[in-house]
């Protein structure tokens, strides 16, 4: 089976609503002598901020024009998350805020997308206590977001248009790039992995791939566009290609983006340990500008943990592995992530974790707290930890992951690396990465930001290196 697209009817026929609405806001134009503004706001991973910016593109497309200020905004858009319960809690809290203003301002739009919309209980939530929400669809549907606005402005009913799944991807929606020199791309939507903790399988549908053609040909343009650096997104990449009628894998079309000329650095997440290749690990030691940094979430060290999590990977394997890219990518640096306070693991279980950061050694961990969500099979584990427990096992992780982090970090002092400048601080610092994804800060001229300069590193924090520019 061919990757399954949108129809470029379809596709039209949202511009065609986009070009209404927009002639809607040019008459309000006319009348107020002003643009009608839109706020954004993206809760979540780099899923959804790549999503967000093709929302902005969408509402670009429609005569809005951005604003930092909430409450200037005439439309709202909060793209939420709900992979862990402080992310959703963020979002009800702000959507109890937006109540006052939109007493304030009637008129004002109010709209909701993403994962939380994907849950059934959000949505009840959302429909009962939050009334003020004008418009809600969910990640199926975000290319509707047109036809769902107009319908909104031309009815002045509340408008929730959700879809529980849906195969096809859209491809050519119009966007707005946060970035001039890097650009987060989409080679997959959807997990099958179903980790036992997981609401992201549930809200984001099932694995499906986009065709490589499509995806080398938005890097074309990318790179024709000022962009050197590439991060490849996707929940899984390893799976990358399953399901499509092209003979390819993660590793092949990594080969193909490295032969686009003027593209400089590759980088992607996530990879699962379970089914990370040779083949991938070959590649990644090969090619110049797949940079040598590999994201590997481990969550947790406990054997019946894993087991229980549904990782179907052991603390044994997780480490060998981590021992075979490191022998055949030398300076690699490994990040993961690690969940604390998954039902069932107590002191002796957070001591294998803790076990398997000191045999790996990573370079930076995000740490979260177990989050129980409601219709995964953990949810439902008998010996859920008590909050005062996980934090004490928190507490212990990180007590040992700091010091290895800085340890890492230091390594780099005295040594000169390339760096892609990104952003200049109010205190006049530019920051940047260096090709293994440390972060390094630095004296710099704003002008230097989107250029690759070469750093001398001569000291480090915890999370961050301190540097300066070599002049040649
Ligand atoms: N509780 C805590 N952390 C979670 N993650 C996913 N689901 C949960 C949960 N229920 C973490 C995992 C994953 C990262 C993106 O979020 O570590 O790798
Ligand atoms: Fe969630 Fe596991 Fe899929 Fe990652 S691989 S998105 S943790 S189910």
């Amino acid at each position: 089976m061919s990757a399954l697209k949108i129809s470029s009817e379809q596709i039209n026929r949202q511009r065609d609503f986009s070009y209404k609405i927009k002639s809607i806001n040019d008459d309000f134009e006319r009348k107020n002598a002003r643009k009608k503004k839109m706020f954004i706001a993206t809760f979540g991973c780099q899923m959804n901020s790549r999503d967000s910016e093709k929302i902005e593109g969408m509402l670009f497309e429609m005569g809005f024009e951005k604003t930092d200020n909430e409450k200037d905004a005439d439309f709202i858009i909060y793209n939420t998350c709900c992979v862990r319960e402080n992310a959703e809690n963020k979002v009800y809290g702000n959507l109890g805020y937006l109540k006052n203003i939109k007493k304030e301002k009637p008129e004002l739009i109010i709209a909701l997308c993403g994962c939380m919309l994907q849950e059934e209980s959000a949505v009840d939530i959302i429909k009962k206590k939050y009334k003020h929400v004008d418009l809600a669809f969910g990640t199926f549907n975000l290319y509707k977001l047109p036809e769902l606005l107009y319908t909104r402005i031309e009815s002045g009913r509340t408008v929730f248009d959700i879809w529980k799944e849906h195969k096809e991807i859209a491809e050519n929606l119009p966007s707005i790039r946060k970035y001039s020199y890097k650009a987060s791309v989409n080679i997959m939507y959807g997990c099958d992995n179903f980790c036992s903790y997981c609401i992201v399988p549930y809200v984001r549908g099932r694995e499906r791939s986009r065709q490589s053609k499509d995806i080398i040909k938005e890097i074309n343009e990318l790179v024709k566009d000022g962009v050197k650096e590439v991060t490849l997104l996707g929940q899984n990449v390893n799976s990358y290609g399953k399901g499509l009628d092209e003979n390819i894998s993660f590793a092949k079309l990594l080969r193909m983006i490295n032969d686009i000329d003027g593209l400089k650095r590759i980088r992607f997440m996530t990879s699962h340990p379970k089914d990370l290749s040779d083949e991938l690990i070959d590649a990644m030691a090969e090619l110049d500008k797949v940079c040598k940094h590999i994201h590997l979430p481990f969550q947790a060290g406990n054997n019946d943990i894993l087991k229980k999590m549904n990782r179907r990977y052991t603390k044994e394997s997780y480490i060998e592995l981590t021992e075979k890219i490191k022998r055949k990518i030398p300076n690699i640096s490994i990040t993961t992530d690690i969940i604390i306070g998954f039902p069932g693991e107590g002191e002796k279980e957070v001591s294998d974790t803790i076990d398997v950061i000191k045999k790996v050694e990573f370079s930076g961990a995000f740490t979260f707290l177990y989050s129980k969500r409601t219709g995964t099979p953990a949810a439902s584990m008998e010996n859920q930890i008590s909050e005062e427990d996980m934090k004490k096992g928190f507490n212990k992780v990180l007590d040992v992951l700091n010091p290895i982090i800085y340890k890492k970090s230091s390594e780099h002092i005295g040594k000169v690396y390339e760096v892609l400048c990104e952003e200049q601080g109010d205190d006049g610092f530019i920051s940047g990465r260096l090709d293994d994804n440390s972060l390094v800060h630095f004296k710099g001229e704003k002008k230097l930001c989107g250029e690759f300069v070469n750093v001398n590193i001569t000291d480090c924090k915890t999370f961050y290196l301190i540097g300066e520019i070599i002049k040649d």
